[in-house]
């Protein structure tokens, strides 16, 4: 496997990603050179980091989207002043999409804005969330309500990681990367591991670099996310957040069939990619509440006018707003029965 560098092209707030193996042992070399002390952000059982002499001290969070809350950012920033971390040093993100969201949080209003370097130890943080700069926890009402856009300084992927990922884990890795599958149009099922997720870096620092704050472009990134992120939220997390985007991902291409923009073979490809290809599965297991799903996705962040999703279409993926609640309660009945 090799070291690949992607640059995330954002002007004076451009940065770096590392990915390869091994390569979270450069993490010293990623931060700040002002900052003199360092707040390790991360969770129990994570792999550890060195940070060769920095003064550093280590704070946990809990497991589990309970934990990714505001009273979590609280708790962190009450670490922060206790550690005396000044605006000029550095926070270091180690561990996954929750550790690497919720520690941007902090770090984005830690003295209104602290330097983060993020240190991505699953595939979902690898090849998404540690990129980009979106931050956040959930409320009651919905994953990644509040939020703020906080680029890291760098982020650091390091593959040796992926080795002792729980099964569950890396499974929500894939439903991502079979998102990158249909955005990008490219077969990344022959690449080494390496490539595939160096691919997919590549492909989402270029979406990020060309629309930082989700005007455009940015939001291809959530084919899937509309049911996938209201699976999430009915099941209460018991379907993580990749399994739920894989499923999302066929859903979506379902509803694009119905709405008569792509042929049935082309909802086939996203059955065959999400349920062989990455071997995930293209529904829930069990009954799921219609009315409930229909209520968490009218609660999107991208829902500004009626129900929106991204959807298929020959000339690639576009954002479609106003869909007919109707129609998609309608697909979702259908998709979801047994
Ligand atoms: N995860 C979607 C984005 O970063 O825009």
């Amino acid at each position: 496997m090799s070291r690949h560098e992607v640059i995330v092209d954002l002007a004076e707030r451009s940065y770096p990603i590392i990915v390869g193996p091994g390569v979270s042992r450069e993490v010293v070399g990623f931060l700040p050179s002002a900052a003199k002390r360092a707040v390790i952000v991360t969770q129990d059982g994570l792999p550890t980091i060195d940070l060769a002499g920095v003064p550093s001290t280590t704070v946990y969070i809990g497991r589990g989207e309970e934990h990714k809350t505001l009273a979590t950012v609280e708790e962190l920033c009450r670490a922060f002043a206790g550690f005396g971390l000044t605006r000029n040093d550095v926070i270091v993100a180690v561990g996954g999409g929750m550790v690497t969201d919720v520690a941007g949080f902090a770090a984005s209003m830690w003295h209104r804005g602290t330097a983060v370097v993020h240190v991505a130890t699953s595939l979902v943080a690898m090849v998404d969330a540690a990129i980009g700069g979106k931050t956040g926890v959930n409320i009651f009402e919905g994953k990644n309500l509040l939020g703020a856009f906080w680029q890291p300084d760098a982020v650091l992927c390091d593959l040796d990681h992926l080795a002792s990922l729980p099964a569950a884990e890396t499974r929500c890795g894939w439903g991502e990367v079979a998102k990158y599958h249909f955005i990008s149009g490219q077969d990344m099922l022959a690449m080494d591991l390496d490539e595939r997720v160096a691919t997919c870096v590549r492909i989402k620092a270029e979406i990020v670099s060309a629309d930082e704050r989700d005007a455009g472009a940015r939001a291809l990134l959530n084919y899937g996310h509309t049911l996938g992120h209201a699976i999430e939220t009915v099941t209460r997390h018991s379907v993580a957040h990749g399994e739920a985007v894989a499923m999302g991902l066929v859903f979506a291409a379902r509803l694009a069939h119905r709405l008569g923009r792509i042929d049935w073979n082309r909802v086939q490809r996203h059955h065959e990619v999400v349920g062989q290809e990455y071997g995930l599965a293209v529904k829930p297991s069990g009954p799921l509440d219609v009315n409930a799903l229909m209520v968490a996705m009218a609660r999107d962040k991208k829902a500004t006018a009626g129900l929106t999703f991204v959807l298929d279409s020959p000339r690639g993926l576009e954002v479609v707003a106003g869909i007919d609640p109707d129609i998609v309660s309608s697909v979702l009945v259908e998709y979801l029965a047994p």
